[in-house]
């Protein structure tokens, strides 16, 4: 049985005063004891504040983003070894907007898989296609690529600590989510790629649902088979929102 997972990714947003906040109440609510592992991916400059205010806590630390590098002459980037000295157990990477609007590629991402792993920290490797490429029924092929791209620089054996998000790109900030059945049929394709490279590693790997995921949807797409768990946004930033949805992961 996979343990489920939800994960907030708060993108660019917050401060300090927020984050107190917004973090105190999720360490003293029922997310913080729930059946399923939470993590708090805050924007890189606050992981440190956020290590500190969950360090009694069972919530967990993410980073939403990492460079390839290892250390050295990369004006404005950050490391793995930074992010482990904060206390970051996971990575968000290759996240649509990372891909669309900051130029990262199926080779870019996959190298930083690759120095994730063997970093120690855990990839989250974010999938999905845009409306267009769903319209034209290319979601499959583009997810495959996405994902195949990953495996085969770091051959599927690192891949068993690792998590997959499926975000289909048109649901994400949209309010637009993927139905129950359109998560469940991606994510269960996702699942069968990884079988025909590790039945053991598939049937082990969680694979999260990202996209306009709220407390009024989760429920109903965590009760998916495949749908191991959800990577979410705009609902993160609430803390009733997000402990509810803490709460559906757990049920
Ligand atoms: P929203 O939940 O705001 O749609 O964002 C999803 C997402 O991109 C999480 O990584």
């Amino acid at each position: 049985m996979r343990k489920a997972l939800v994960a907030g990714n708060w993108k660019m947003n917050g401060d300090t005063d927020f984050i107190n906040e917004l973090v105190n109440s999720l360490v003293n609510s029922s997310a913080a004891s729930v059946n399923a592992d939470v993590l708090l991916c805050p924007p890189a400059v606050y992981l440190a504040q956020v290590s500190s205010l969950t360090a009694e806590s069972a919530i967990q630390l993410g980073a939403q983003n990492v460079s390839e590098q290892a250390n050295g002459a990369f004006t404005g980037e950050i490391s793995l070894a930074m992010l482990q000295d904060l206390g970051c157990e996971y990575v968000i990477l290759g996240h649509s907007e990372r891909r669309s609007l900051y130029g990262e590629n199926d080779q870019l991402v996959a190298e930083k898989f690759v120095a994730a792993v063997a970093a120690g920290v855990k990839p989250i490797l974010c999938v999905g296609e845009t409306l267009e490429e769903r319209e034209q029924g290319e979601t499959m092929q583009v997810v495959a690529r996405q994902l195949n791209a990953v495996i085969e620089a770091a051959g599927i054996d690192k891949f068993a600590d690792a998590v997959i998000a499926y975000e289909p790109v048109w649901a994400i900030g949209t309010g637009k989510t993927a139905t129950p059945e359109q998560a469940q049929e991606v994510h269960a394709e996702i699942r069968q790629i990884l079988a025909q490279n590790s039945v053991e590693i598939a049937d082990k790997l969680r694979i999260l649902y990202g996209g306009s995921v709220n407390a009024a949807n989760a429920a109903e797409l965590f009760a998916n088979e495949d749908v191991d768990g959800g990577l979410v946004g705009g609902a993160s930033l609430k803390a009733n929102d997000f402990i509810a949805i803490c709460q559906a992961a757990g049920a």
